[in-house]
C-alpha cells in the first residue's frame, strides 16, 4: 500500500513537472483535477481510512497529508512558473521601442491681423455692441448711393473699385453694412460693429494692398451727439493702445457723416514729443468717424428728427502695423511662418 502511494505520488509529480509552460489553461485544469480532484488517487486513499483502526488512521492520515502537501506545492510552483512565462511572453511581444523618435507638435503663432481684430471685437462686445457680417460683393446702391455718395460724387474717386458689372463691385469699405443694418432694424435703436474684408484697386506696396480689412461701427439712438462718439472712441483707443494715450479729433469730410472727424492718438513712441513715427507731430491718425448724415438716416428708414447716431471706420491692418511695428502690410497675407510665429504670446 505505502509503496503504491509513493509510486502514484512520483507519477503525479512527474506529470506536473512535464507540463509545458505554454500549455492551454484547460489542459492544466484537467491535470489539476486528475491529481487533486474527487476521483484522484489521493482522494480515493482518504476514503479507505474509515475502515482502519485508530492507530492505522493516524499513520495513514499523516502520510496522506504529507503527499497532498507535496502535490499542492508542486501544482502551485508549476502555476507560478506558467504565469511568469506567459507574462514574459506577453511583455516581449508588446515591447515598444522607446528609442524611436516621437511625433513633434509645433505650436503655431497667431497672425497679428487676427490678434487685433479679436481684440477690437472684444472691446466693443464689452460695451454691448453686436458684431455683424455683410457681403463682400456689394451693389453700387449700398456701397455708395445709400451712403450719400451719388454717381458723380468726387468722393468716389478716392475709392477706385473692382467692378463685376456696372452695378456690382467688391465693397470698397465696410460702410455699406451700416445701410444694411439700418434697414434691418427699421427705425429702432442700433449698436453694431462689422469687421470684414474690403477691396480697392491700388498698386500693392508696403503701405497699400488691393485687399485689406476694416471694422465699421454704428450707433443710433435718440439724442446721440458728438460727445458720445468722442467718449466711445477714447475708451476704445485707450483699451487698445494703453490708458496713457490722449485722443484728438480733427474735422474732416466723409459724405455719409456730418460733421466728420479724423481721430488721432498721442504718439506711443515719443509720448507726444514728436518723433519719426508720428512725423514730428506728436499724434498718429488712427481712424475716421462722425455723426451719421441726415440723408443717410432718411434713405435707410430713420427719421432724422427723432434719431441721431455716430459711425466710425478703422483699418485693421493699420492698427496692427502700429501696435506691433510691422514694416509691410503684405506680411499679413503671405502666410510666412517666420513672421507669424513671432506672435505666440503677444496676444495673450
Ligand atoms: N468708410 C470710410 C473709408 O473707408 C471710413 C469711415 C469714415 C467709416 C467715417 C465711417 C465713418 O463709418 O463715419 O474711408
Amino acid at each position: 500500500m505505502d509503496n503504491n502511494l509513493d509510486l502514484q505520488l512520483n507519477e503525479a509529480l512527474k506529470r506536473i513537472k512535464e507540463v509545458k509552460n505554454d500549455c492551454l489553461v484547460k489542459d492544466f485544469l484537467d491535470l489539476k483535477n486528475d491529481i487533486l480532484g474527487k476521483k484522484s488517487f489521493i482522494s480515493e486513499a482518504y476514503k479507505t481510512m474509515k475502515d482502519l483502526s485508530n492507530e492505522e488512521k493516524k499513520e495513514l492520515g499523516a502520510k496522506l497529508n504529507n503527499i497532498k502537501e507535496q502535490l499542492n506545492k508542486a501544482i502551485l510552483e508549476k502555476e507560478n512558473e506558467i504565469n511568469k512565462y506567459q507574462l514574459e511572453k506577453k511583455l516581449s511581444e508588446e515591447k515598444i521601442d522607446i528609442t524611436l523618435p516621437g511625433e513633434t507638435f509645433t505650436q503655431g503663432g497667431v497672425n497679428p491681423f487676427f490678434l487685433v481684430k479679436n481684440k477690437i471685437c472684444d472691446i466693443f462686445l464689452n460695451m454691448g455692441y453686436e458684431v455683424v457680417d455683410g457681403p463682400e460683393v456689394e451693389s453700387d446702391h449700398y456701397n455708395f448711393e445709400l451712403l450719400n455718395i451719388p454717381k458723380d460724387h468726387p468722393a468716389r474717386d478716392m475709392q477706385d473699385s473692382f467692378y463685376i458689372d456696372e452695378n456690382t463691385l467688391l465693397r470698397t469699405h465696410t460702410s455699406p453694412v451700416q445701410a444694411r443694418m439700418m434697414q434691418l432694424h427699421q427705425g429702432k435703436p442700433l449698436k453694431m460693429i462689422c469687421p470684414g474684408k474690403t477691396y480697392r484697386r491700388d498698386n500693392d506696396n508696403a503701405t497699400h494692398s488691393h485687399q485689406f480689412a476694416q471694422i465699421e461701427g454704428l450707433l443710433i439712438d435718440k439724442n446721440i451727439n458728438l460727445g458720445h462718439l468722442k467718449a466711445t472712441l477714447e475708451l476704445f483707443l485707450k483699451r487698445l493702445f494703453g490708458e496713457e494715450r490722449k485722443i484728438r479729433l480733427r474735422s474732416s469730410f466723409f459724405p455719409f457723416t456730418e460733421p466728420s472727424v479724423e481721430v488721432d492718438i498721442s504718439c506711443f513712441n515719443c509720448n507726444g514729443k514728436g518723433c519719426s513715427m508720428c512725423k514730428g507731430s506728436g499724434y498718429i491718425e488712427v481712424l475716421g468717424g462722425g455723426m451719421v448724415h441726415p440723408n443717410v438716416l432718411k434713405m435707410n428708414d430713420y427719421d432724422p428728427n427723432q434719431y441721431s447716431g455716430f459711425a466710425f471706420g478703422v483699418g485693421i491692418e493699420r492698427i496692427a502695423i502700429l501696435l506691433y511695428g510691422i514694416d509691410d502690410i503684405r506680411r499679413f497675407y503671405t502666410g510666412d511662418l517666420k513672421f507669424i510665429n513671432q506672435f505666440h504670446k503677444k496676444g495673450e
